[in-house]
């Protein structure tokens, strides 16, 4: 039966956005060097090819699940409050020593990826993304989390950045952001220096994030009589040495407010995850006239280097029907890799972590690790890799 509704919903997206892409597509196209970006796309029309091709099979389930149920241990033991003043970032983190267990949560992690643990290439100077799309539940968080933690247990040193009130990314990455700890807020809004506010996140060696709490709420309205106030959170990474970091992640929240615009300012590329289902094209046009906005008069290098398709639903021709239509508009800033509809993606946080520690042989974890993967790949392949 619900398949049948899903496919009674099959219509194509509406003229207009449609319209509104192919005029975002020459705007994103325009200037950029043709081959540049990974041209690394499965086969036209082909999402579902490209879900299966991300899930391979779990490389042990039982070894995933062992993890898992070790992970649950150590994560009572161990998380709280690491903390990590700035200049800590890029100190080694997780040699296993005498009284630590054999196996670290990451290492165990990377184990049950498959991965090999190799290194990926990493960025010659730390590259912001912004993980941005107005429309609430497309995945933003969830994108940041688990792509700032694949990316930090293949070497790089990442930190989120929660710009969100409601705090997910702080909630995912266990770290504390109560009412009244020194957050993101107070470096908006009380010109705190960002250095103060980030936290080492436990278990993963190099992943560092900046809080985001309640408080937040309220700066959207009181940023507003403050001078450039778009301009704050850029202000604020002026102020912080990101030496050390080769990716800095910003969570925004569902909105194109001034929180969303601060993050669009301060960061280069912009990352929109894009959920396979319906109406998650609508409201696109919206976001990409503001990231025009903000790129014309306050960040002229800003552009959208990624986009993300999530929540793939391989049952559903309507899930295949948008992934390709936004392929077909957005050609190869959209990642190869579609992150499939998956049980343990949605458990992950109610444990404070990333799936990539929580279950890393499910195919959540799995696709989030070769959508990172693509990520570093293509700075290399554009030549942004030291
Ligand atoms: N691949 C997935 N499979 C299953 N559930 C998912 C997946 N990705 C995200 N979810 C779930 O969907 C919900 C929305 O995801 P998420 O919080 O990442 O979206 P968001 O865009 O950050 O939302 P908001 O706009 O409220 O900030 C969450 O409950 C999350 O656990
Ligand atoms: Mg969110």
């Amino acid at each position: 039966m619900a398949q049948a509704a899903d496919e009674r919903a099959e219509d194509e997206p509406p003229t207009r956005v449609r319209q509104a892409l192919s005029a975002a597509v020459s705007r994103e196209t325009e200037g950029r060097a043709s081959g540049g970006a990974a041209g690394k796309r499965l086969g036209s029309g082909s999402p579902a090819g490209s879900a299966g091709q991300v899930a391979p099979a779990a490389p042990a389930g039982q070894a995933a699940a062992a993890v898992t149920n070790g992970q649950a241990a150590g994560a009572s033991a161990g998380r709280g409050t690491a903390d990590a003043a700035a200049g800590q970032i890029g100190a080694a983190a997780a040699a296993p020593g005498p009284g630590r267990p054999s196996m670290t949560p990451a290492e165990a992690a990377l184990a049950a990826l498959g991965s090999g643990g190799r290194e990926w290439p990493r960025p010659r100077s730390c590259r912001m993304i912004t993980i941005a799309n107005q429309k609430g539940g497309v995945g933003k968080t969830t994108s940041a989390v688990n792509l700032a933690a694949s990316l930090a247990l293949h070497g790089a040193r990442v930190l989120v950045v929660d710009l969100d009130p409601q705090g997910n990314a702080s909630t995912a990455l266990d770290v504390e952001h109560r009412a009244g700890t020194a957050s993101v807020y107070n470096v908006l809004v009380e010109d705190q220096p960002l250095a103060g506010i980030v936290r080492a996140v436990a278990d993963i060696p190099g992943l560092y994030c900046a809080p985001a709490t309640i408080d937040l709420a309220g700066a959207e309205i009181e940023l507003v009589p403050l001078v450039a106030r778009e301009g704050r959170l850029s202000r604020a990474f002026a102020d912080y040495d990101a030496s050390n970091l080769d990716y800095i992640l910003i969570d925004c929240p569902p909105s194109l407010g001034l929180l969303t615009v601060n993050a669009l300012v301060a960061a280069a590329e912009v990352l929109i995850p894009i959920q396979c289902e319906y109406y998650a094209l609508e409201g696109l046009e919206q976001l990409l006239r503001t990231i025009d906005l903000v790129k014309s008069h306050l960040n002229p290098g800003l552009y959208v280097s990624t986009i993300l398709l999530t929540m793939y639903d391989g049952r559903t021709r309507l899930a295949s029907q948008v992934a390709e239509e936004v392929r077909e508009h957005f050609g190869e800033v959209v990642l190869s890799t579609v992150i499939p509809r998956s049980v343990r993606v949605s458990e992950a946080p109610s444990y404070g972590q990333s799936v990539m520690t929580y279950d890393p042989g499910s195919s959540g974890a799995q696709a989030y690790l070769e959508a990172a993967r693509e990520v570093a790949d293509r700075a290399a392949e554009l030549g942004q890799t030291g």
